[in-house]
């Protein structure tokens, strides 16, 4: 179903009840940020939910698997939900915002069409090859053998990728040919991915910065958020294995006007026009993974929901009611609603537990999160939203996964920022906690070298 089949929608309703799906820091952030809207009635969140996010609404109990949709609506609709909230990924590829819609309700997300720019990486690339969205030069096979022959031929660096969705893990950077068919044998030979590697997209390697480039779409009018940078590998000056995102900041100064330009005109317009042509309205955020090339910015990935841990920051900047932001974008009625950024600058810095991003061991009892914020001086602000952690039977808020809580500080500026996050995350203690403390370090380094480029407000 698309999001046409429905009939045009009344205003905002001055008690709005909502359903956010998803147990993250992201969510977290999501929800924190809900409460703040004067039109949110009660606020929903899923029954296994981390703890501050538990702490901050209702357990909705009902099954949220694919197959019992029937039991989730009437949940629905027997709590008069006006607005379901979806955060992560898998349940937009399951179809989850075609399945919820009703005229009584508005559900934030793309389709399942739309979130195919996600889970399907060898269409997201047809659809920026015929909508001339600037991106690697690459080709997708679902033949293992011709994928072989491909990558035996090319004597540049490549990139492999498992075209359905991995979370975060099913993209191998290549240094060389061996390399690569390395990487080829662990998707397609031993399918390591599982289904998600059947078919592979292999690309030319680019270098460069990368940003996060979100944006709210609501079919027609899209909205671009202030741009962040996240910091996918776990150690400190990027090296080491990536994780889902050990820390962000926004705004980055890496993404000029001009580059937010281009970004926005070249990459996002684009697309969206694009799937319009083929009869897929986009609503929901279209996360562009850019890599700021010497040949300009290329999309080394869409996403199809806000980013973790890109919403902590945006979610701490953004002002606004965004109960009637996500309404609005849901409903089609962004046009004429400018969204605008406390001018300070936020950083997140994600404190993990010790061996992520492999195996970790969770109940560790957490200590600190109560003083941890009152590090912030007066015109800065720490948040601590919570990811992987959990209340025990006694009470102590324990760990539950490797990334356990994202520390987000507001200050004048990012070194600040940066000094605070780190602060206040030094204070958040368990037995093998670890972050790391140079998030923003690719833009401060480079204002250190050059302080007229110091990275400042807004
Ligand atoms: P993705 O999930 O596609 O964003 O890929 C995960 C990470 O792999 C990105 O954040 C980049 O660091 C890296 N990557 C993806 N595609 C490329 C590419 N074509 N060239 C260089 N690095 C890439
Ligand atoms: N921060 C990367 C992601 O959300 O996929």
């Amino acid at each position: 179903m698309s999001h046409d089949a429905l009939p045009a929608m009344t205003d905002v309703p001055a008690t709005c009840n909502v359903l956010l799906l998803g147990t993250g820091g992201r969510e977290h952030a999501i929800a924190w940020k809900l409460r703040q809207s004067p039109r949110l009635g009660t606020l929903w969140v899923q029954s296994d939910a981390n703890a501050g996010l538990a702490a901050l609404g209702r357990r909705c109990d009902a099954p949220l698997s694919p197959r019992e949709r029937f039991f989730l609506k009437s949940w629905l609709d027997k709590n008069d939900i006006h607005l379901v909230v979806v955060g992560p990924e898998g349940p937009l590829s399951e179809g989850i915002v075609d399945d919820l819609a009703a005229p009584n309700r508005r559900i934030f997300g793309p389709t399942r069409e739309g979130a195919r720019l996600e889970f399907d990486k060898s269409y997201a690339k047809t659809v920026m090859r015929l909508a001339s969205v600037p991106t690697a030069d690459g080709r997708s096979f679902s033949n293992y053998e011709q994928a072989r022959t491909y990558v035996e031929a090319r004597d540049t660096p490549l990139v492999i990728k498992a075209s359905g969705l991995c979370a975060g893990k099913g993209v191998i950077v290549c240094e060389d040919r061996e390399e690569a068919l390395a990487a080829l044998a662990r998707i397609m030979g031993s399918r390591e991915f599982g289904d998600a590697g059947s078919t592979v997209v292999i690309e030319e390697r680019l270098s460069g910065q990368e940003i996060s480039v979100l944006a709210l779409v609501d079919g027609k009018t899209i909205t671009v958020l202030d741009p962040c940078q996240d910091h996918k590998q776990v150690g400190e000056g990027d090296v080491g294995p990536n994780t889902g995102g050990m820390g962000s900041y926004c705004p980055t100064p890496l993404a000029t006007d001009a580059i937010m330009e281009e970004v926005s005109r070249d990459v996002l317009v684009s697309t969206v026009d694009a799937l319009r042509r083929e009869g897929i309205e986009f609503r929901g955020v279209l996360y562009a993974g850019m890599m700021l090339t010497a040949g300009g910015p290329r999309v080394l990935e869409f996403n199809t929901r806000f980013g973790d841990p890109e919403t902590q920051p945006l979610m701490a900047r953004l002002q606004g009611d965004l109960v009637e932001i996500l309404w609005r974008t849901a409903g089609g009625e962004l046009d004429g609603n400018e969204l605008s950024f406390d001018p300070r600058s936020a950083c997140c810095v994600v404190v993990c537990s010790e061996g992520y991003p492999g195996k970790v061991r969770p109940g560790q009892v957490i200590e600190g999160l109560e003083t941890a914020a009152k590090v912030a001086g007066p015109g800065e602000d720490v948040i601590i939203f919570h990811a992987g952690t959990a209340k025990d039977p006694q009470g102590n808020t324990v760990t539950t996964g490797g990334r356990v809580v994202s520390v987000t500080a507001l200050a004048a500026d990012l070194r600040r920022a940066q000094e605070l996050a780190n602060l206040a995350a030094s204070r958040i203690r368990f037995p093998g906690a670890f972050f790391r403390r140079d998030i923003g370090h690719r833009v401060l380094a480079a204002a250190g070298r050059n302080p007229a480029n110091a990275p400042g407000r807004g």
